[in-house]
């Protein structure tokens, strides 16, 4: 892993959203901290997976580094620019290189221009004009995401869920980006040809070297395709490491019930029990003291709603390998249980 020049370097990043209430006059009565305080960096031609249940601050996390959201707080930094305030100027010059793709490739793909014109509109926003013309590069574009690149004078409707997707992607590699973010990119697709989308995200990664930022629900979707993965529980990261070693020596308690509802992925030889985890994931409101996974784990102690874990290289972690958590797991720890606490006892 090359820490020395990150493409991307996250520090501290923070985003709360502020809450209003009042009246007659509206105030800040509050704050969603969807975002509280995230490390991490993402090499040249990477894919760091960012993976948690609904609600964690993916999204909100994916919006911050592509700056479509003004963090509250921290410091992004793309290839060795500050750019966590940058305007509208300052973002010129780097708005190519960094794209994103949605969730939804039907409420991201205007329903009324051609694909054609959906591809080629990054290019014409940015005044960026191709050798053989936009058009040419159009074709180009759909066949190398697999599509009829006859096909550019048709409109979204008249394509599938998974074809759509194809689009969005070549939407997002018309400007040759460096870093893609995509936002669950296959949930909204067919079981069935997940696999197929997944498969030309990987080729464009491999191939043309871009970087990802992969975010998804669950660890199954992501071991395949990042190097490195992070497991966000609200709004902080509590897990980091390269992909081997998170998946076989899972040192945080969450990581472990996320990777036991995986079924290909086996710490140990043995089949491991499900760890169905009690309750719901708290509000970001009111987040928990201390460990915010503390009202859900099997573990917890006082020093847990005391004292906030930081995210360290634990021992017998590998370098690179962090953890938050004041009692990491161990591959001989005693399988979880099969329910954690009640959650209102542990509150
Ligand atoms: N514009 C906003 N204003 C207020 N709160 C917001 C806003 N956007 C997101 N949130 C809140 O921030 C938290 C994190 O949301 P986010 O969408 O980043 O989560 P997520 O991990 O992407 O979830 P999902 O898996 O459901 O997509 C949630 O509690 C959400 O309700
Ligand atoms: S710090 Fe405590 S509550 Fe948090 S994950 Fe570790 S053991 Fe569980
Ligand atoms: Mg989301």
């Amino acid at each position: 892993m090359s820490n020395t020049n990150p493409l991307l370097d996250v520090s501290g990043l923070t985003k709360h959203f502020p809450i209003k209430g009042g009246f007659p006059i509206r105030r800040t009565v509050g704050a969603v901290q969807a975002v509280d305080g995230l490390d991490f960096q993402v090499a040249e031609g990477e894919s760091l997976g960012l993976v948690g249940e609904s609600g964690c601050g993916k999204s909100t996390t994916g919006r911050l580094i592509t700056r479509l959201l003004e963090p509250t707080g921290g410091k992004i930094t793309y290839r060795g620019q500050d750019i966590t305030h940058a305007g509208r100027k300052g973002l010129a010059p780097i708005r190519s290189e960094i794209q994103m793709i949605f969730q939804d490739p039907y409420a991201s793909l205007n329903p009324r221009q051609t694909v054609g014109k959906i591809i080629s509109g990054p290019m014409e926003i940015n005044d960026i004009n191709p050798e053989g013309g936009r058009e040419k590069r159009v074709r180009e574009l759909l066949e190398i995401v697999g599509l009829n690149p006859e096909h550019f004078n048709r409109f979204p409707h008249e394509f599938s869920g998974g074809q759509r997707q194809r689009i969005g992607v070549a939407r997002a590699l018309a400007l040759e980006p460096k870093l893609i973010v995509a936002d669950e990119p296959v949930s909204a697709l067919d079981v069935s040809i997940q696999a197929q989308v997944v498969n030309l995200l990987q080729k464009v990664q491999r191939e043309l070297g871009i970087a990802f930022v992969f975010i998804a629900h669950d660890l199954a979707i992501v071991r395949h395709f990042s190097q490195r993965v992070a497991v966000m529980y609200l709004g902080k990261i509590v897990e980091i490491a390269d992909r081997e070693d998170l998946y076989g020596n899972p040192r945080h308690p969450y990581t472990r019930a996320l990777l036991s509802a995986v079924p290909e992925a086996t710490v140990d030889a043995e089949p491991r029990e499900r760890i169905r985890l009690a309750g719901d994931v708290p509000s970001p409101i009111n987040p928990p003291t201390g460990c915010r996974f503390r009202t859900r784990c099997w573990k917890a102690t006082e020093k847990c709603a005391t004292e906030a874990p930081t995210l360290v290289q634990v021992e017998g972690n590998k370098p690179g390998h962090l953890t938050a958590c004041h009692y990491p797991e161990t591959a001989d720890t005693v399988p979880a249980p099969r329910l954690a606490k009640d959650p209102e006892a542990a509150a």
